[in-house]
């Protein structure tokens, strides 16, 4: 780097607020010349009686010095009034806040971003690793109390999972609120295949408006200029790794670049409360469910959410229960009884029950809680709904002479290719809650002559909610747009289940996706394949249907979770058709997690 670090940091006082504040503070990294740099937040009265604090922490790109009220003016009118202030910023925890209720707030930018010089290498091993060593700096500082939490959203939450694992010394509990555990599964390969349309508008959007060096920032209003001076384009190129780039350069978990990204959350020992986004099917649902349920943690609580990924964290009832939580792990103050077993459930469950239609903070706030003793439920009956010839989706086994059902390959949320298969209306209410698989007889042919080899096939899978009038019930995504009950998806090469891997279970088949389980397809050879559906809850009222969609590509209620790329997804090993075979031993079915009937 051409310009040399300097070491500024300045401190004052915000009477009006109550804190006192150090910005620009740089944390000494082991190895490195290059500091990781933060915004120290305290209550003031804290500061000026010497009286040592627990702090919260985050870590990541979006800029510590980025107003929320910039960053996203329309998400920042929105949030619960006592949620906003100056130093608001986005999916991060409101220092005044906190501050007001005896903590510190330490916000870092990750290496590479903002004010913090380096390699640009988000939700990387190094990245955790320089995380990792901020919270035991924070940990020792002498106003601290030695304890640390770690509170922030999506990808405030993935920072969580990926540093809890490395243990650092002082981390006393994490909040990953909405975020993804697994970097491979959860966000940048569904089943395989690329959802790339999400990562480059998130890169281009707020990733690479951050980087540090970049030009321009303080006239644009995102955040302060670089300390140490601009860089020029060909420097910040050498010094950034590229998320658009490299996914889609790369195919296996046992490739270096996702093995680096790889941790196991059966190392995350500390106490931590999941929260999973049931409307979140396209990024913050399933590493949730799943960190829950493999960290091993002595203490450890999952809750599931409705609602848009930026709102709820900052909704009043939520930010009490943040606070009762983190008072419990950090202040030896347990008014609800985390620290105990047995007195606070560890599943709370939102029962999606009926239509409350979709992004109506108001309408959902009706839905009704129920705690559960484990994830999944232990009294679930998992029941197979098998899958017609006739577009059907029945609990009785269905055979039938060989005939194959066919779509067009390589769907578009345009042009989509598609089978639904509905059930009859329900007779009694019937929650489904846990995880569903879809098992399916499948083949892929040419649709010209043209031989093509390999051959791959992309099964999109779909599961959707329809009231007496056989309209769709829609549910809230990410971003307030409509989405369905759950998606699930596979590329057909990689089929290859480790059915003995400790983490396997009938209801998630466990795949490994490393390089040497793919398996390309014979054309016209018929495959059985289990699909991984993504963790949910619905409850169905009486009258009321379920579909269950197969797709050769995304179809409605994909919303920016797209997978689009012509690379990952190439006419010549894709074009073609899809068939569903039916026959005396082909059995299509999903196998539902039902809770009551
Ligand atoms: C922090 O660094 C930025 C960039 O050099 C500078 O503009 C700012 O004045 C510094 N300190 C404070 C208190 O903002």
């Amino acid at each position: 780097m051409p310009n040399k670090i300097r070491d500024i940091s300045e401190s004052w006082e915000d009477v009006d607020n109550d804190i006192f504040i150090e910005k620009n503070v740089s944390i000494p990294m082991k190895d490195s010349a290059y500091p990781i740099r933060c915004n120290i937040y305290r209550p003031l009265e804290a500061k000026k009686s010497d009286s040592p604090l627990p702090a919260i922490m985050t870590y990541g790109p979006y800029g510590k010095d980025i107003p929320y009220s910039k960053f996203n003016p329309s998400s920042f009118a929105e949030i619960h009034q006592s949620q906003r202030s100056r130093y608001s910023a986005w999916e991060t925890p409101n220092p005044v806040f906190w501050c007001r209720h005896g903590y510190a707030v330490v916000r870092c930018d990750e290496r590479g971003f903002g004010q913090s010089p380096g390699y640009l290498d988000s939700m990387s091993a190094d990245t955790a690793d320089l995380f990792c060593q901020a919270i035991e700096w924070v940990a020792q500082q002498p106003w601290s109390t030695d304890k640390v939490g770690l509170l922030g959203v999506s990808y405030f939450a993935g920072t969580q999972w990926r540093v809890a694992a490395r243990a650092p010394r002082g981390l006393a509990c994490i909040i990953p609120w909405e975020g993804m555990s697994d970097y491979y599964r959860d966000r940048c390969r569904h089943g395989g295949i690329l959802s790339d349309h999400f990562i480059r508008l998130w890169w281009q959007r707020q990733v690479i408006t951050n980087q540090y060096g970049l030009p321009g920032r303080a006239a644009r209003q995102w955040g302060d200029d670089t300390i140490e001076g601009d860089l020029p384009e060909a420097e910040r190129q050498k010094n950034r790794c590229d998320q658009t780039v490299d996914n889609v350069l790369h195919h296996f978990r046992d490739e270096p670049y996702y093995a680096s990204r790889d941790f196991r959350v059966e190392d995350i020992h500390v106490p931590l409360l999941s929260v999973a986004n049931l409307g979140g099917i396209g990024l913050h649902l399933r590493g949730n469910v799943l960190g829950y349920m493999f960290a091993e943690s002595k203490f450890k609580y999952l809750r599931f959410i409705v609602g848009r990924h930026d709102l709820p964290f900052y909704y009043e009832a939520e930010v009490e229960l943040q606070r009762s939580f983190l008072d419990a792990w950090l202040k030896n103050e347990d008014r609800a009884g985390w620290t105990e077993h047995g007195k606070v459930a560890p599943v709370s469950l939102v029962l999606r029950t009926g239509n409350v239609g979709y992004n109506d903070e108001e309408t959902e706030r009706s839905l009704v809680r129920r705690e559960e003793m484990e994830w999944p439920i232990a009294r679930t009956k998992y029941t197979r709904y098998y899958l017609t010839s006739d577009n059907r989706l029945q609990p009785e086994r269905f055979e039938c002479d060989s005939v194959r059902m066919t779509y067009p390959a390589l769907g578009t949320v345009e042009a989509q290719h598609k089978l639904q298969f509905f059930t009859s209306p329900f007779e009694t209410e019937t929650e489904i809650t846990g995880h569903i698989v879809a098992h399916l007889c499948v083949s892929v042919s040419s649709a010209t002559e043209t031989e093509v080899v390999p051959w791959d096939m992309d099964l999109f899978v779909t599961m959707r909610h329809l009231d007496a009038t056989g309209a769709e019930i829609l549910y809230t995504g990410t971003v307030g747009d409509p989405v369905p009950v759950v998606k699930g998806w596979l590329r057909c090469s990689l089929r290859k289940v480790q059915s003995d891997h400790s983490r396997h279970r009938h209801y998630l088949p466990y795949r490994e996706y490393f390089s040497a389980d793919e398996e390309p397809m014979v054309a016209d050879a018929i495959y059985e394949v289990d699909v991984e559906v993504w963790p949910t809850s619905v409850v169905v009222t009486p009258g009321h249907r379920l579909i269950f969609e197969v797709s050769s590509g995304d179809t409605d209620g994909t919303g920016l979770f797209r997978h689009v790329d012509q690379t990952d997804r190439d006419p010549r090993r894709f074009a073609g058709l899809n068939h569903i075979h039916f026959g005396k031993d082909r059995d299509n079915y999903i196998q539902l997690p039902i809770i009551r009937n």
